[in-house]
């Protein structure tokens, strides 16, 4: 199982920037497939039994959120999320470097299933090298007749445009990525509507992970079925995981899900580097999980029943030389700085969340400050508008709870 490889497979043997180096290992043969053997029901049905599930952050099963824009009627859009702007998340920004065609040809394919005329890539605007080499992918698709008008001769037409975002972690959440191709501030907007219904200029529009929409052609081409066997039953299918820390071999690692935090630190990344202690790992990024040595046999999954959620699959190893205050503050400004300010719990909650983080660094922690504590993670947790309030104290509070951070 651990050889098992979907989406890194050509990293490294082909040049990403020669769309014929594409050609030869099999590219855009899913393409063919969906445009001369299938209709869109069939290749619906091939993303809903083969299991896949948003690899965004939220597991949300994407055959279910394709089947919604494809009901609709009228114009829709189809949107491949490129935002990234997790700290210690880079697994879409290496899609587009090592084989930028794979990418394009599911974001493709994906667009016609759903019924898209048009299609964007909304790209996290620090990533000025990925979206030239994308330009590129573009120019050297379109000349194949890969999209454009009457694909491969076919009566499907599709457009592929690039945006460009400003580099706001905010602008990742899908309605405040919708508005921010609008024009309008990048924010989020009250579900329901999803976006499914209601998303750009008030077309049913799909939103879904650029790891998600790479994962398609393979399912076009190998079948759901044979997905649906690989990795963990409620959400199969391989992850990518960033490895980072303390640990030997830091990088990116595809592994079937299911897979536990221990099995990747050891067999993957090739262990705690020599003389370091391991003291915890986070899971997810800034606003994940932290857990204790004992709690490694978690399972990374998606899902209400996992025992860890395992977010955008980055998984930082923490060991005991680190200050864990120093942790706190980067975390917590992150919160602060990245926060929209739409809604009080979150652009306050964050601030006073990192001025006392800052406060316990100085050694000037007060009485208050320990009660404002849990005052401000409870009010974060349960009244902040979007999941970025919601989850912005998690780690702070895994600190306290398991005893990382003591006062
Ligand atoms: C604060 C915040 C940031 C997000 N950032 C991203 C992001 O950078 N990339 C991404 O694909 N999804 C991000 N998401 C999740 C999206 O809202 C959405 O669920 C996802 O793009 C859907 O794609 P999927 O179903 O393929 O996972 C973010 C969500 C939140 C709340
Ligand atoms: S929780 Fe934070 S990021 Fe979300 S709407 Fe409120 S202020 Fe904006």
């Amino acid at each position: 199982m651990k050889d098992i490889k979907i989406l890194i497979e050509h990293w490294g043997k082909i040049d990403s920037l020669k769309i014929e180096d594409y050609l030869e290992v099999g590219g855009y043969k899913a393409l063919e497939e969906f445009i001369l053997g299938m209709d869109r029901m069939g290749a619906l049905g091939e993303i809903k039994k083969s299991g896949l599930c948003g690899r965004g952050g939220a597991g949300f099963p994407t055959g279910t959120k394709f089947e919604m824009v494809y009901k609709q009627i009228g114009k829709k859009y189809f949107i491949c999320n490129l935002d990234e702007s997790e700290p210690g998340t880079y697994k879409d920004r290496l899609i587009v470097d090592k084989n930028p065609h794979l990418l394009l040809e599911g974001i493709i394919i994906s667009a016609l299933i759903v019924g898209a005329d048009k299609a964007y890539v909304y790209i996290n605007g620090n990533y000025q090298k990925q979206k030239e080499i994308l330009e590129m992918a573009l120019l050297q698709a379109k000349k194949k007749k890969f999209w454009g008008n009457k694909i491969l001769e076919s009566d499907y037409s599709l457009k592929i445009e690039i945006y460009s975002g400003a580099g706001a972690y905010i602008c990742g959440e899908e309605t405040a990525l919708v508005n921010s191709i609008e024009g309008q501030r990048g924010e989020p907007k009250l579900r329901p509507p999803y976006p499914t219904e209601c998303g750009l200029l008030g077309r049913s529009t799909a939103v879904n992970n650029a790891e998600t929409i790479a994962s398609i052609p393979w399912i076009i081409l190998n079948g759901g079925e044979k997905y649906s066997k690989i990795g963990s039953k409620n959400s199969p299918g391989t992850k990518l995981f960033i490895l980072s820390g303390a640990i030997n071999n830091p990088g990116i690692y595809e592994a079937p899900t299911g897979i536990t935090v221990k099995k990747l630190i050891d067999d993957y990344a090739g262990g705690i580097k020599r003389g370091k202690e391991f003291w915890f790992a986070q899971i997810g990024g800034a606003c994940g999980k932290l857990l204790l040595e004992k709690e490694l046999k978690a399972k990374m999954e998606f899902g209400k029943e996992c025992e860890c959620p395992l977010g955008s699959g980055s998984i930082l190893v923490v060991d005991k030389s680190v200050n864990i205050h120093d942790l706190l503050i980067s975390w917590a400004d992150f919160f602060r700085r990245e926060s929209c300010g739409k809604c009080v719990p979150c652009r306050e909650g964050t601030f006073r969340l990192w001025e006392i983080a800052k406060r316990f660094k100085d050694g000037k922690i007060s009485e208050r400050d320990k009660e404002a504590i849990q005052d401000i993670l409870w009010t974060l947790e349960r009244t902040t508008f979007c999941p970025l309030g919601k989850f912005a104290g998690t780690a702070f509070r895994d600190a306290i709870t398991k005893n990382i951070l003591t006062f």
